[in-house]
C-alpha cells in the first residue's frame, strides 16, 4: 500500500463518526465527559488538517438524535462543550475561511447553545474554505421522514407531480440540500456500522473504520483512512475497468 496520499485523488467530502470518546476516558479511569473534552482537541487538529488538506467538506457526527437518552449530567456537558468549542474556535475557524453548516433540528437544544451555534453559522457564513458541516441531534431516518413529508405536502399543493419525484429531488429536501455526498466514511473505535449517520448519502461513499478511539484520532491516522480510500475501486454500480 502507499505511504503517502495521492494529492490528485483527495476525497472532496468526508464525513466522520467519531466514537470512542467514552471508552477512551473508561481506560484511564476518569469520568467519560474527559473523553469528550479530549475529542474536542482532536476535532480542532482535524479540521484544521482537512482544511491544509484542500478537502471541500467534512462532516461530523457530533450529537445523534439518539444521545438524548445518556444521563442528563453527559448531555449538558455536551451541550456546554459545544458553547465552549464555538467561542474558542471562532478565530480560528475564520482565518482558515472555514464555514460552518448545522445539518439537524436545533430547536430541541438549550437557547444558550443554540444561539452560540446560531452565532458561529452566522459569522462564519461568506467564508469560501472548507465547508465544515456539523450534525447536531441528526438522525439519518428523522431526515429522511423530514423530506417525505415535505414533497408529500408540494405534492398535495400541486406543486410536484409524482414524475418530479427522483434521488435529485429527494437529496434537496435533505439538510446537506446542495452539498456533494461524502466520498470518504470514516468511523473511530473499532465499531463497523452507520448508526443512522447520513443514511440516504452513503449509498455509494467508501467507509474506513479504524480501531483508535477518537481522542487518539490525529492528521496522521486520518492521512491513513485517506490512503486507504485511495486504494479502493470505486464503481457506483458499474463494472471494473479493464486494466491497462
Ligand atoms: C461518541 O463517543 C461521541 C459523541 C457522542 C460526541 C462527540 C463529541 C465530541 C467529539 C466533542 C466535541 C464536538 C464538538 C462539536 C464540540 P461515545 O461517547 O459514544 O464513546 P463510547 O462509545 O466509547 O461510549
Amino acid at each position: 500500500m502507499q505511504n503517502e496520499i495521492d494529492s490528485n485523488r483527495i476525497p472532496k467530502h468526508i464525513a466522520i463518526i467519531m466514537d470512542g470518546n467514552g471508552r477512551w476516558a473508561s481506560k484511564r479511569a476518569l469520568p467519560r465527559v474527559f473523553g469528550h473534552k479530549a475529542g474536542m482537541e482532536t476535532l480542532r487538529e482535524v479540521v484544521r488538517a482537512c482544511s491544509d488538506m484542500g478537502i471541500e467538506i467534512l462532516t461530523v457526527y457530533a450529537f445523534s438524535t439518539e444521545n438524548w437518552n445518556r444521563p442528563t449530567e453527559e448531555v449538558s456537558y455536551l451541550m456546554n462543550l459545544l458553547i465552549e468549542y464555538m467561542r474558542k474556535e471562532i478565530n480560528e475557524l475564520n482565518k482558515n475561511n472555514v464555514k460552518i453548516k448545522i445539518l439537524g433540528d436545533l430547536s430541541p437544544l438549550p437557547k444558550v447553545t443554540r444561539e452560540e451555534v446560531e452565532k458561529a453559522v452566522r459569522l462564519t457564513g461568506s467564508n469560501t474554505g472548507i465547508q465544515f458541516n456539523i450534525a447536531l441531534n441528526y438522525g439519518g431516518r428523522a431526515e429522511i421522514i423530514n423530506a417525505c413529508k415535505k414533497i408529500a405536502e408540494e405534492f398535495k399543493e400541486g406543486k410536484i407531480l409524482k414524475e418530479q419525484i427522483t434521488e435529485e429531488l429527494i437529496s434537496s429536501y435533505l439538510f446537506t440540500s446542495g452539498d456533494i455526498e461524502p466520498d470518504l466514511i470514516i468511523r473511530t473505535s473499532g465499531e463497523k456500522r452507520l448508526s443512522n449517520f447520513l443514511l440516504w448519502q452513503s449509498a455509494y461513499s467508501e467507509l474506513v473504520f479504524v480501531d483508535e478511539m477518537w481522542p487518539d484520532f490525529n492528521s496522521r491516522q486520518l492521512e491513513k483512512a485517506i490512503m486507504e480510500f485511495q486504494n479502493r475501486d470505486r464503481r457506483f454500480g458499474l463494472i471494473k475497468k479493464s486494466s491497462e
